[in-house]
């Protein structure tokens, strides 16, 4: 049955789980407090790099069962669901900053209808439901918790071919009224209650980061021995207990979620009186793997980077999305700069005159093609793995590089074609 749905903010989560609410044929509005975004997304333009996500949002806009409104108290009018999609970053201490949703929950609690349910999608900490039923201040409406596991780049394949869909809820009730909204996806449930809820989004992303920061461990164990991490990884991922998936090894994992998420986890066991020291080797491995990316740099010229020219190819935290929140590759960068290299860059989805302005990028040379950052260049590093990245003219790159060497922290490239066409390369956990 379409349901009446309310979306309060409209970032991945946000949008992705608007536009296709709305292809399931609910009806959805969609708020935000940004009015420039508000009229664009009205249009059908969208602020972010996702595929398959402008032909959603076209689609429901078309159809009219998906509209965009400047503020959540006017979308919440009428609904039967709200969803909370604001953001929840990292507060100094590392806990989850919660202001966003208290602030989303106290705007929209005068104007929800009876018996409304307000289904919680922000990750947010153990006890949280507690903490939005609270700033509701609302006995007539229910709160759950149902996290969401898209990844940016395929979120819309994600949300519309969920491994499970989790719902957090002291009411079996309100859970199957919740649960009838994703019928049609035909998804594995988990009801359960809202702590639990909420505890598996962290689990899950903390384990996730935990599989990567243990390959990217085991790169350098199987460099030292002469081993190549590609065939362990490989002959380990046969076992179905262990599986092949997020055993990539590259630069250290970010994004907006797993640096987040990873150091709450932290804080919410610390608060509870347990030491999550397993989790913070996690996290320590993964700082360390910015350092030793530069390492590797440095290990290839053979000197210090002192006035070193760098190329990076690669700025977001992966390829597929324009996200540049905790990226790897601007870490990476970061500790190039610091050790005297002067660095040039380029990624297909970062526009130099408009991105010029960007905070993030500051003091980094930004080049509008991938030829341009090899110009006179010492070294060329791979740090996203963009596919295009691939077919490049490498005799092209070659004729343009001081001297050709390719530091591939993606181990994107073919190594022997590149040896053979006279580069120096060196890849992450293997010699070949
Ligand atoms: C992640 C979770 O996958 C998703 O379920 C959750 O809802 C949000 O956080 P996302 O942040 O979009 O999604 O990125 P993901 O694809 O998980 O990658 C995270 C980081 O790990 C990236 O920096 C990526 O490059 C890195 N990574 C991932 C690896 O280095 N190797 C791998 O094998 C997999």
């Amino acid at each position: 049955m379409p349901a009446t749905i309310a979306i309060v903010g409209t970032g991945y989560v946000g949008l992705t789980t608007g536009a296709y609410l709305a292809h399931l044929g609910h009806k959805v509005t969609c708020a935000d407090v940004v009015p420039e975004k508000v009229d664009q997304l009205n249009r059908g333009e969208l602020p972010i790099l996702e595929a398959g996500l402008e032909d959603l949002v076209t689609e429901g806009l078309a159809s009219g069962r998906l509209s965009f409104v400047l503020g959540a108290a006017r979308a919440v009018a009428g609904a039967e669901f709200v969803f909370l999609c604001v953001p929840t970053p990292q507060g100094e201490d590392g806990s989850a900053d919660l202001r966003y949703v208290r602030q989303a929950a106290a705007e929209i609690a005068p104007e929800l209808e009876p018996e409304c349910v307000v289904i919680n999608k922000s990750t947010v900490p153990v006890g949280s439901a507690r903490v939005v039923e609270e700033a509701l201040g609302r006995d007539d409406v229910f709160v759950v918790s149902n996290p969401e596991f898209l990844r940016e780049g395929s979120a819309v394949h994600d949300c519309l071919h969920p491994d499970r869909i989790v719902i957090g809820s002291g009411d079996q009730a309100v859970a199957m009224r919740v649960a009838e909204l994703f019928e049609a996806l035909r998804a594995p449930l988990v009801i359960t209650d809202p702590a639990s809820a909420e505890m598996i989004k962290y689990a899950s992303n903390a384990f996730l980061a935990t599989k990567v920061s243990f390959v990217n461990a085991l790169a350098n164990v199987c460099e030292a021995v002469g081993a190549d991490v590609r065939e362990v990884v490989l002959g380990m991922g046969h076992d179905p207990r262990i599986g092949v998936e997020f055993l990539k090894p590259g630069p250290g994992w970010g994004g907006s979620c797993f640096p987040k998420d990873t150091r709450a986890m932290v804080h919410i066991a610390e608060e509870a009186g347990y030491d999550f020291n397993l989790l913070r080797g996690v996290i320590a491995v993964n700082d360390e793997q910015y350092e030793r990316m530069a390492d590797k740099v440095e290990q290839m010229m053979g000197t210090s980077l002192e006035g070193c020219e760098v190329g990076a190819w690669g700025l977001t935290f992966k390829a597929r999305t324009d996200d540049l929140r905790s990226s790897p590759a601007i870490e990476v960068i970061r500790r190039l700069q610091a050790r005297g290299a002067r660095v040039r860059a380029y990624d297909p989805t970062v526009d130099p005159p408009v991105a010029t302005s960007d905070p993030r990028l500051a003091g980094i040379e930004l080049r509008a093609d991938p030829y341009a950052v090899c110009e006179g260049a010492d070294v060329v590093v791979v740090l996203t793995e963009w596919d295009e990245l691939r077919w490049l003219d490498f005799a092209k790159v070659s004729g343009l590089m001081a001297v050709p060497r390719i530091v591939d922290t993606r181990n994107l490239l073919e190594a022997p074609a590149l040896r053979r066409q006279g580069f120096a390369y060196v890849g992450l956990g293997r010699d070949g």
